[in-house]
């Protein structure tokens, strides 16, 4: 009988690329999809440890699932937790939770058909491999929508940050498999093609760094649009800067966390970079590409962030005037150098911090949106929107664009003016109707 698995996934793109893998996987093994997880045989849950809230999410939900045992079924789901919370806590999540049946990290993927099929109770997190999955047909699920993991893991080691422990060392692709997985993209029709890794700027292979990659995947996959998360600021080089600039279909848009607006924040959070030189990056951008779409992620509530270091970093954020901004207020996570910083500060005023920032940013947000409004930008068709009758699409800086009343093909590329905004989402009319 064939075994029936249900995935649900949380955290960043590279989790949403974990479970295209998963599906890969599972699929090639004799596995089939379905919809719910009340008819599922077996359960994944792909999972962010990133920060407190992500974690606590994930395992809320689990408990909701292992629920489904008690509903008359003579045996529930077999619930299994991937990804990075799995790595994170291992065989320690079987013991104290109750409601895992097995504990899988990013590293340990193939081994899931053996323990779905066997129903084995266990936690496979110890092994660390180079393993890209490469030899794997990944199941998409966003067409015309796409992302490429360039590289896996991440060395940087951000006091605040779980990444580099969860997910390991950095560990980039070949480029000719990336080159090769791209053009295979474009080919089945993919228009938009996102490259992933915690940390692209610092991709090699052999003489390749990131922006000849950026070039060359930009060739292989014309005409579709590319763009790559994340970028840290310290490697962001001019030299992927004009890549971007000279190259129709790169994106100009740019995600480039700035974390904090104070240098004694940034040094002790071991970003690597001042707030000087941040702006410098910016302003090489903006000069290189004027317009170009700029977004950044924000840490409110370090540890010892004092009142005057945290108004630097609302300063900035004013003063740089991102299209859109993620904004976190600090959570400890076990085992990273800054969960025992002195200084913690109380949760209370890390939310406090967090609204401050977020209402400058929100003003920033709309009035650039809004500045939109009558401009004619090309949309990549992605589908239909949430009502009947609406299709959604992306700009090249990444809004989501709802058209009303139209029929065209997820793919298609469409000449559109803008009528409104209402922050990230625009609403427009393709040109000359
Ligand atoms: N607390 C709050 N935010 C965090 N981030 C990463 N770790 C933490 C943490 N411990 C944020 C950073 C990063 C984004 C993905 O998540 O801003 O860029
Ligand atoms: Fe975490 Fe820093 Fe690596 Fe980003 S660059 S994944 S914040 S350690």
């Amino acid at each position: 009988m064939t075994i029936t698995y249900f995935i649900d996934t949380y955290g960043c793109q590279m989790n949403v690329s974990d479970s295209e893998t998963i599906r890969g996987l599972l699929n090639a093994a004799g596995f089939d999809e379905c919809p719910s997880p009340e008819s599922a045989d077996a359960v994944l849950l792909i999972s962010c440890a990133v920060r407190e809230h992500a974690e606590t999410r994930v395992l809320g939900r689990a408990a909701q699932l292992a629920g489904l045992r008690s509903h008359g079924r003579s045996r529930g789901p077999f619930m299994v937790l991937c990804g990075c919370v799995a790595q994170e806590h291992g065989s320690e999540l079987l013991e104290r939770t109750g409601l895992l049946d097995a504990v899988v990290g990013p590293d340990c993927y193939r081994d899931l058909p053996g323990i779905l099929r066997e129903r084995l109770r266990t936690a496979h997190t110890d092994r660390r491999t180079s393993d890209h999955y490469e030899d794997l047909p990944r199941v998409r699920s966003e067409f015309p929508r796409s992302f490429v993991t360039i590289m896996r893991g991440c060395d940087n080691w951000c006091s605040y940050c779980i990444v580099p422990s969860v997910r390991g060392p950095e560990r980039s692709r070949e480029s000719g498999r990336i080159l090769t997985e791209v053009a295979g993209l474009s080919a089945a029709g993919y228009r938009e093609i996102t490259l992933l890794g915690q940390n692209v700027n610092s991709y090699r292979d052999g003489s390749t760094g990131f922006a000849g990659l950026l070039e060359a995947v930009a060739r292989a996959a014309d005409p579709a649009w590319i763009r790559f998360v994340t970028s840290h600021p310290r490697d962001l080089t001019r030299g992927v800067a004009e890549a971007m600039a000279g190259t129709g279909n790169i994106c100009r848009q740019l995600h480039l966390p700035m974390q904090s607006g104070s240098d004694r924040v940034l040094a002790a959070m071991n970003r690597g970079y001042t707030s000087a030189q941040y702006m410098e990056k910016v302003a090489m951008l903006r000069e290189l590409m004027p317009g170009i779409v700029l977004t950044t992620d924000i840490i409110a509530g370090f540890p010892g962030e004092t009142q005057e270091e945290f108004d630097r970093t609302a300063g900035l954020l004013s003063e740089i005037g991102f299209d859109y901004a993620f904004l976190f207020r600090y959570s400890e996570r076990r085992g990273t150098a800054a969960a025992s910083m002195p200084g913690a500060l109380p949760v209370e005023e890390r939310l406090r911090r967090l609204h401050v920032l977020q209402d400058i940013q929100k003003r920033i947000t709309l009035r650039r949106s809004a500045m939109l409004a009558g401009r004619n930008l090309r949309v990549l068709i992605t589908g239909e929107a949430r009502r009947p009758g609406q299709q959604a699409g992306r700009t090249m800086g990444n809004r989501m664009v709802i058209l009303e009343g139209s029929s065209f093909s997820p793919g298609e590329f469409v000449d559109v003016t803008i009528t409104r905004g209402d922050g990230w989402t625009h609403f427009g009319v393709p040109v000359g109707l």
